[in-house]
C-alpha cells in the first residue's frame, strides 16, 4: 500500500513494541507466578523460554507484517489466500478483541489505584487482610469498575486514533521512558530497606524442587503472553516498518527490554515484600493486597504507592492500545473505514463487551461459563487458548505454507560468525511448532477431560 504511515524512527518503533510487551503480564503478574513458582528457579525457566519460543515468534510475527504490509487478516490472505490459513488472521483480530475487553478492567483498576493511592485512601492499610478486604470491595462495586474501564479504555482509543506517529509512536517515546524511571525509583527504594536482602536471596537462589511439570507451562505461557505473541499484535505494528529497519536487530531490542522489566519488577516488589516481613505467595492479588501494606509500612509510602500504580498504569495502557490497534488496522485495512471511524465503533464495542468482565467480581460473580466466571474465562480462553493455537499456526504458516525462502531476505543480512537466519529457519519450523503443540495439549488436557467428565 503507497501511502500506508510509517513509524517516524526505529527506536520509536522499539519503544512502541516493547510498550506493546512490557503490560500487566510483567508487572503483575510475573512477579507473583515467580513468588508461587519457586522464585529464580521459575525466572530460570522462563529465560529459556524466552529465547528458544519468544524470539522466533516474534521475529516470524515482524517479517510478515513487513513483508505483506497489511493488518493480521490483509497478511494471511496475501501469504496463504484462498485457502483456510485465512482464518489465523481472522483469529488474531478476535484475540486481541477478546484480550483487551478484559485487560481494559485490570487497566481501570490501576487508574481507581492511583486515585485511591493519592486521595490517601488505602493509606495505612499495615495488614494485608485489611489491604484484600478493601479491594474485594473496590472491584466489587459495579459503578467504579465499569467507570474505571471506561476511561481506559477512553485513554486507548485518544491515542490510536491519532495514528502511528503522532499518537501509538509519540505517547509510547513519553510513556516508556517514564516508566524505567519510575521502575529505578522503586528498586532503589526498595533494596535500601532493611530485611530487603531476603528478598533479593529468594528472587536470585534458585529452589529446583518448586518446579513441577506445570510451572514449565506457565513459563512457557507466560513469556507468549508478555511478549504479545500469537495474536499478530507484532504483525500490526510490523507491518508499519520501513524497507530500511532492521528485524533482527529490533526484535532482539525488544525480547531484552520485555524481560528486563519482568526481571527489574521483580526487583522492585520482592525486596520490600520481604523487608515488611509479608509473604511473597500471594498469587493475583500480591499487587493489589500486599503492595498497599508494604507502602503502608515504608518511610515515604504513599508518594511512591502512586509511583507504582502510575507505573503499572502506564504499562497497561501502551499494551491495550497495540490491543486496540490490531482490531483498528484490520477494519481500516480491509473494510476501509477512516481510523476515527474505526477507533470509536470498535472500541465501543470492546467497551461494551468489557463489562461483563467488569462486573465478574460483584454482581455477575455468581455467572459461570464453564465454571468460570465472565472475567476467567475470557481470560483463560486466549491466554490458554488462543495464543498458543494463533502462534502455532504463525509459525506453520510461514515456515511450511508459505516458505521461508520467500521472506527470508527480510531479515539483516548475517553477522560472519553464524548463520542466524538459518537458526532462525529451523526454530521456526521445526522447534517452536514442537514446542506450542506440546503446551498446548498439556494446557488443554485437564480442561478437556473435565469437559468430557461434565457431559458423559
Ligand atoms: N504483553 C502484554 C502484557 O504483558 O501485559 C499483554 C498483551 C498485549 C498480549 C498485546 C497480547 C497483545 F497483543
Amino acid at each position: 500500500m503507497a501511502n500506508r504511515e510509517h513509524w517516524g524512527s526505529k527506536m520509536g518503533f522499539v519503544l512502541a513494541a516493547a510498550g506493546s510487551a512490557i503490560g500487566l503480564g510483567n508487572v503483575w503478574k510475573f512477579p507473583y507466578v515467580t513468588g508461587s513458582n519457586g522464585g529464580a528457579a521459575f525466572v530460570f525457566i522462563y529465560l529459556i523460554s524466552v529465547v528458544i519460543l519468544g524470539l522466533p515468534i516474534m521475529i516470524a510475527e515482524l517479517v510478515i507484517g513487513r513483508h505483506t504490509e497489511k493488518d493480521p487478516v490483509g497478511a494471511f490472505k496475501q501469504i496463504a489466500g484462498g485457502t483456510t490459513w485465512e482464518f489465523v488472521g481472522y483469529l488474531g483480530v478476535l484475540s486481541g478483541f477478546f484480550i483487551l475487553s478484559f485487560y481494559s478492567v485490570v487497566g481501570g483498576w490501576t487508574i481507581g489505584y492511583i486515585v485511591k493511592s493519592i486521595t490517601g485512601s488505602i493509606a495505612g492499610l499495615h495488614d494485608t487482610a485489611q489491604a484484600s478486604e478493601i479491594f474485594k470491595q473496590y472491584v466489587a462495586n459495579p459503578y467504579l469498575s465499569i467507570l474505571y474501564h471506561v476511561l481506559f479504555m477512553a485513554s486507548c482509543m485518544y491515542i490510536v486514533i491519532k495514528g502511528i506517529k503522532n499518537g501509538i509512536e509519540k505517547w509510547s517515546k513519553i510513556l516508556m521512558p517514564l516508566l524505567f524511571v519510575i521502575l529505578i525509583a522503586l528498586i532503589v527504594r526498595g533494596i535500601t530497606m532493611e530485611g530487603s536482602l531476603e528478598g533479593i536471596i529468594f528472587f536470585l537462589n534458585p529452589d529446583f524442587s518448586k518446579i513441577t511439570l506445570n510451572s514449565i507451562l506457565s513459563a512457557l505461557g507466560q513469556s507468549f503472553f508478555s511478549l504479545s505473541l500469537g495474536m499478530g499484535a507484532m504483525i500490526t505494528y510490523g507491518s508499519y516498518l520501513s524497507r530500511e529497519d532492521k528485524i533482527l536487530h529490533s526484535a532482539l531490542w525488544i525480547v531484552l527490554l520485555d524481560t528486563l522489566v519482568a526481571i527489574l519488577a521483580g526487583f522492585a516488589i520482592f525486596p520490600s515484600v520481604f523487608a515488611m516481613s509479608l509473604s511473597p505467595q500471594e498469587g493475583p492479588g500480591l499487587i493489589f493486597h500486599v503492595i498497599p501494606a508494604v507502602f503502608a509500612r515504608m518511610p515515604l509510602g504513599q508518594f511512591f504507592e502512586v509511583l507504582f500504580f502510575v507505573l503499572l498504569f502506564i504499562a497497561a495502557l501502551t499494551s491495550g492500545i497495540s490491543l486496540l490497534e490490531v482490531v483498528v488496522a484490520y477494519i481500516t485495512d480491509e473494510k476501509g473505514w477512516s481510523r476515527r471511524k474505526a477507533v470509536l465503533v470498535m472500541g465501543s464495542i470492546i467497551t461494551l463487551l468489557g463489562i461483563p468482565s467488569a462486573l465478574s467480581f460483584g454482581v455477575m460473580g455468581n455467572v459461570t461459563i464453564l465454571g468460570n466466571t465472565f472475567f476467567d474465562f475470557m481470560d483463560k480462553l486466549t491466554s490458554n487458548y488462543m495464543l498458543p493455537i494463533g502462534g502455532f499456526f504463525i509459525a506453520i504458516c510461514l515456515g511450511w505454507k508459505y516458505g521461508l525462502e520467500n521472506t527470508i531476505h527480510e531479515l539483516d543480512p548475517d553477522t560472519r560468525f553464524i548463520s542466524l537466519k538459518e537458526l532462525w529457519a529451523f526454530m521456526i519450523k521445526f522447534v517452536s511448532p514442537f514446542i506450542l503443540f506440546v503446551v498446548f495439549f498439556m494446557l488443554i488436557k485437564d480442561d478437556i477431560v473435565a469437559l468430557l467428565q461434565k457431559v458423559f
